[in-house]
């Protein structure tokens, strides 16, 4: 079984294909470079990239593949397409649908609309001979979404945990940006907080009820810190704290953070493993599970359990069209039926897998 996986969610145009769970190529084209000098990902600037990049990319993972006739890529090998359809970038989303269904029509091929976040759960079986054990609980820590999602089988989800307002992903971009540290946050904390004193400032836990969670006190907590740390008052432009802040003094916000940040995830995940004792598997998802702190306290954290504790491989953590491939090949071992091309719908926001 042959799967040609699309992902193009957010500022990665990616494809991949995969035979029988194997991969045999996976072809990703950041535009982080374009991003850098603005600070963030501009909605329209990304589809546009999508659009010059989609076919190369897929041209380039038949290559990868060596899925050739006649120096062409070989489509007669397809036996399915599967693509993002939710959540992400609306114009982001709309190319690589848009590419999949004009495939699926034109090359007559099945086709499946994989949700992102079952995408990146599944990613933790990218590249390893194991299957997933049931019942699981994964935390899904991505830009875009920070949640716990308890899974008694395949294809299906329970969301058990969702943050309130920002996602984790989102308050390391928004501290990095604070703190003058370069787009994308997530990786810049995580290597400034490499020489940091991790026990220097101290943030607050928030009082969310129940297995929720809530970034955005926490982006605050780090800006007011920072305000008080430099002398001036709350009116202070935060985009010239930066300016203020010694080498030393940034990496001890990020190490300090980032401990905080990875302290809250733990802590709430051991409160859903308390109230499912059933889990046997615990699996971290999304572009955030790349954290190598996160990894580090995760495996001190939960050291002596008898739970089996899965990490992507750091190239699968952000976005990719393996893991979407990968959900595929289980909705279809699932006996899920593909989508009518015609009628793919997208959607920027949704929650539900
Ligand atoms: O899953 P992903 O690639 O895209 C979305 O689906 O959102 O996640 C991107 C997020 C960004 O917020 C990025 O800053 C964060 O993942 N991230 C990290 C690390 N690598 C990426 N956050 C913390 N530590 C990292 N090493
Ligand atoms: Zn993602």
């Amino acid at each position: 079984m042959i799967i040609l996986g699309i992902e193009s969610s957010c500022d990665e145009t990616a494809a991949s294909i995969l035979e029988d769970g194997k991969l045999l190529s996976n072809v990703v084209v950041s535009q982080i470079d374009i991003f850098k000098s603005y600070g963030g990902v501009i909605p329209e600037v990304a589809a546009r990239s999508h659009l010059e990049a989609i076919l190369p990319v897929i041209d380039k993972a038949f290559q990868d593949a060596n899925l050739l006739k006649d120096g062409e890529s070989d489509w007669d090998k397809i036996d399915y397409i599967a693509v993002t359809h939710t959540p992400g970038l609306l114009g982001s989303l709309l190319i690589g649908t848009l590419t999949a269904r004009t495939l699926a029509i034109l090359r007559n091929k099945p086709l499946y609309a994989v949700h992102h976040l079952k995408s990146h759960i599944y990613s933790n079986w990218l590249d390893t001979n194991e299957a997933p054990v049931f019942p699981l609980i994964s935390l899904v820590i991505s830009g875009g979404h920070t949640q716990i999602i308890y899974m008694p089988e395949h294809n299906h989800f329970e969301i058990i945990g969702t943050t309130l307002d920002d996602a984790v992903g989102e308050c390391f971009d928004k501290v990095a940006k604070i703190l003058g540290l370069p787009y994308p946050g997530g990786p810049s904390v995580a290597q400034s907080a490499k020489s940091g004193n991790s026990e220097k400032y101290r943030f607050p836990h928030p009082t969310v009820e129940g297995l929720n969670f809530s970034f955005s006190g926490l982006k605050t907590a780090v800006l007011r810190a920072v305000q008080k740390e430099c002398g001036v008052d709350i009116s202070f432009p935060s985009h010239e704290l930066k300016n203020l802040l010694t080498k030393e003094q940034i990496s001890d916000f990020s190490a300090s953070f980032q401990k905080t940040a990875i302290d809250i995830l733990l802590e709430k995940l051991s409160h859903a493993l308390r109230e499912h004792p059933d889990v046997k598997t615990l699996v971290f998802a999304g572009g955030v599970s790349a954290n190598a702190e996160l990894r580090r306290l995760a495996g001190i954290f939960f050291a002596g359990s008898t739970l089996k504790i899965h990490f992507p491989e750091p190239k699968f953590s952000g976005d990719n069209a393996a893991m979407v491939a990968m959900a595929c090949y289980y909705e279809i071992k699932s006996d899920v039926k593909p989508i009518d091309p015609y009628s793919l719908d997208i959607s920027p926001r949704s929650e539900i897998i």
